[in-house]
């Protein structure tokens, strides 16, 4: 057999080997071995070709370089395919259990202003919004708050202009709706609202709101007193009792605060209630006849009830919290929790 047909069965038996190859590290090692090793068939080949006399030696040379070349190349490509899969082997655990998919849920002041929204929707209340950048008109003056009266001293306001200025209250969305909208009206107004307090545990400079307003000819407080019980036993506990005291606010007379008896003791008293065996939950009453004027609405004809409340006030009392702040900080342990 001539050297050129000893390449040639080497080459064969090198693509059959390669042909059917499991590659792993251990067998492009000994498939290395066999064609590329110091004893390996290729060596042997240059051995013989060593023996050869100079004028036969080009004729093989070729043959017998292109064969070791094709050897080094296949064998250095299977090598990179063993190390692409080590590197994957260390990077990524195919039979890991996938991560868990957190769900999001709706903050609890979303949660708390959903609900209120819900039970005075089923009693008919409709919705209305207002933006949070107000007129000092709509803000304060239509409500009854006349001028350098020290009832705007209530409100610590920003400012954004002269008459122009952060919504403090919800109360102005009362005012847009009758301006629009002729009696009867029965809304429910959400929105944040904006005071310059100082931040602390029980006040935040910004904060939310829900509004109510029932126009119509004939409303009376004992519908209001009603509607509101109805919403405190729906929305705390059946079990909670309600007070009505007398109190101030210059766009209704007669007005009143509300109070629920305490979720927490019941009534005998404790820390939530600061030993009171109550808890304040809003304030309402008789819209003003200043404010149906100002709106174009003929206090003769018409009557209605308003009422005002704050929805971290509410979420505060109950879900047990104590601290407004923990609503802001978008701390997600606190968050989860809803
Ligand atoms: N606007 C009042 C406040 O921010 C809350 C309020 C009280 C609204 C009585 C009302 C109401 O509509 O009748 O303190």
């Amino acid at each position: 057999m001539s050297l050129l047909e000893d390449i040639h069965e080497v080459q064969r038996q090198l693509q059959h080997d390669l042909s059917q190859i499991d590659i792993n590290a251990q067998s492009v090692e000994n498939l290395r071995i066999k064609y590329l090793g110091k004893k390996g068939l290729i060596a042997g080949l240059f051995k013989d070709f060593g023996a050869l006399s100079s004028s036969e030696k080009p004729e093989f040379g070729k043959a017998l370089n292109t064969l070791k070349k094709t050897a080094e190349e296949q064998i250095k490509s299977l090598q990179n395919r063993v190390a692409e899969q080590d590197n994957k082997g260390t990077s990524f655990d195919y039979t890991l259990p996938g991560y868990p998919f957190r769900q999001g849920r709706l903050h609890p002041i979303t949660q708390t202003m959903n609900r209120i929204c819900d039970i005075f929707g089923e009693m008919g209340f409709g919705i209305e919004f207002g933006p949070e950048v107000e007129t000092d008109f709509n803000n304060f003056q239509a409500l009854n708050f006349p001028p350098n009266h020290p009832a705007r001293d209530m409100q610590d306001t920003f400012f954004v202009d002269k008459d122009i200025l952060l919504r403090t209250h919800t109360s102005p969305i009362q005012i847009r709706t009758m301006l629009k909208t002729k009696p009867p009206v029965r809304i429910l107004a959400p929105g944040r609202v904006y005071r310059n307090e100082a931040i602390n545990p029980r006040s935040y400079c910004v904060f939310h709101q829900i509004e109510g307003l029932y126009v119509d000819e004939n409303v009376t407080f004992a519908e209001l007193k009603l509607t509101i019980e109805v919403f405190a036993k729906r929305f705390f506990s059946k079990d909670v009792q309600l007070r009505f005291r007398p109190s101030f606010f210059p766009f209704t007379e007669p007005s009143a605060e509300v109070d629920i008896s305490c979720i927490i003791c019941g009534g005998s008293g404790c820390r939530l209630c600061k030993h009171t065996g109550w808890l304040e939950i809003m304030g309402c009453g008789m819209v003003d006849p200043n404010v149906f004027t100002a709106c174009q609405i003929d206090p003769e004809k018409y009557t209605g009830y308003a009422f005002g409340m704050g929805a971290e006030r509410i979420a505060l009392l109950k879900y047990g919290i104590d601290d407004i702040r923990l609503f802001y900080e978008g701390d997600i342990r606190f968050l989860r929790q809803f």
